[in-house]
């Protein structure tokens, strides 16, 4: 099983000495060590595209300027926006790429600046699936150059199966198992490459918000019947976890990994949480995965996230779901989530102090609050040193 740190707030603050014992920090800034890595606190910026990439789907000033202005807070965590580990799964033309050197190259100048300011940081790899735009790039997917040359070569997209997302997407192509170890080698070449050039910290696979890895697991996108196919929960998962073990064989042992992981599709009230729960128990299974952080939704167009369908406006719909995940796998992994965090920040400290969540993931709030982490630490009467 993996040697992750999985301690809760409340089993850290149990093993604190007496002196320091009573006066600890807000569970919200209580320190997290995850394998290797030290986050400060718990807070978390989540993964959010600016689809601003410069030429060849490469990091541009925007992304600078904006990673430094989270870095600048000291969050403990920093997850670099969604890269897309091969030209045929982007979602935009301007979505960052991370199929080859040279992008992997520009991406270790964010890094450098969020390590220059103490702060820990993860890429996010994505394969949009059947909601790309599809087309390609002259530079190959195996880290040849070209990147700031793209000519679209085609424009296939790839699926599981035959099904379109929406009436105005095209028909993708349903992948051939040659297709499927392409994508395998794609996502771990890319994590390489994020950890070995560009340095970052983690590495987040993406299997949620529709994309390819998510159509794979869901039973609405996925009707194969090979061994990726629809007929188990451990072959619809099968991509993913081949994912994993690539990954880890292509990183080395320290370097955490963590999932963004779809709990329900949301297309029928009250989805089961069973499935998303059996999946969970397979991605800790491998022992390689030291963070689950928690979403929902977004599969077809009618599949809403769970905290838009949330009947109590005031707990942030993805926080129920982690808290169930949380005591299923009882601290074999670190659990997160996102969706609406940031609206009461005491409530989102009473989370993490009772266990619910380990992470605090805050997307929109980072964008809009240039001073999200001071602030926070004001309304819990807390000074950060
Ligand atoms: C502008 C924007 C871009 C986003 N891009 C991504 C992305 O690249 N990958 C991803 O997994 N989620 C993405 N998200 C979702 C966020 O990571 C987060 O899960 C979601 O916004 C809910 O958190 P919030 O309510 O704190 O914003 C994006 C969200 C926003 C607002």
């Amino acid at each position: 099983m993996t040697s992750n740190s999985t301690a809760t707030y409340t089993s850290i603050d149990a093993k604190l000495e007496p002196s320091t014992a009573r006066s600890p920090p807000p569970a919200l800034f209580y320190p997290l060590d995850v394998n290797n890595l030290h986050l400060l606190n718990r807070l978390a910026v989540s993964s959010m595209c600016s689809y601003a990439a410069g030429p060849g789907n490469q990091i541009a000033n925007l992304h600078l300027s904006r990673y430094k202005s989270f870095s600048a807070q000291h969050p403990g965590l920093i997850m670099i926006e969604g890269m897309c580990v091969d030209p045929k799964g982007k979602l935009d033309d301007k979505e960052l790429g991370i199929w080859n050197d040279e992008q992997a190259e520009k991406l270790k100048m964010i890094v450098d600046e969020i390590h220059k300011d103490g702060c820990v940081c993860c890429v996010q790899l994505s394969h949009g699936g059947r909601k790309a735009i599809g087309g390609g790039t002259s530079g190959d997917s195996n880290g040849s150059s070209a990147a700031s040359n793209d000519v679209d070569v085609d424009v296939e997209i790839l699926a599981p199966s035959e099904i379109a997302y929406d009436n105005r997407s095209k028909i993708p192509k349903e992948m051939t198992l040659a297709d499927i170890n392409h994508v395998i080698s794609s996502f771990a070449q890319a994590a390489k490459r994020a950890v070995t050039i560009s340095q970052v910290d983690a590495v987040e696979i993406s299997c949620c918000n529709g994309n390819l890895l998510h159509q794979f697991m869901s039973k609405t996108t996925n009707f194969r019947h090979d061994e990726y196919g629809c007929q188990s929960i451990e072959s619809r998962c099968k991509l993913l976890l081949d994912i994993i073990d690539q990954v880890r064989n292509q990183i080395g042992a320290q370097p955490p990994i963590f999932i963004k992981l779809s709990a329900c599709d949301n297309l029928f009230k009250d989805e089961s949480l069973d499935e998303f729960l059996a999946v969970a128990d397979l991605i800790i299974a491998t022992g390689q995965v030291s963070l689950i952080h928690v979403t929902s939704g977004k599969i077809t167009p009618n599949s809403k996230p769970r905290y838009s369908l949330n009947s109590n406006p005031n707990i942030p719909g993805h926080i129920p779901l982690a808290s169930v995940l949380k005591k299923h796998i009882n601290d074999q992994c670190l659990v997160g989530c996102s969706g609406a965090l940031d609206m009461d920040v005491v409530k989102l400290n009473k989370y993490i102090e009772e266990g619910m969540i380990d992470v605090a993931f805050i997307g929109q709030g980072f964008l809009e609050m240039p001073d999200l982490v001071n602030q926070f630490a004001a309304k819990l009467n807390y000074k950060i040193k």
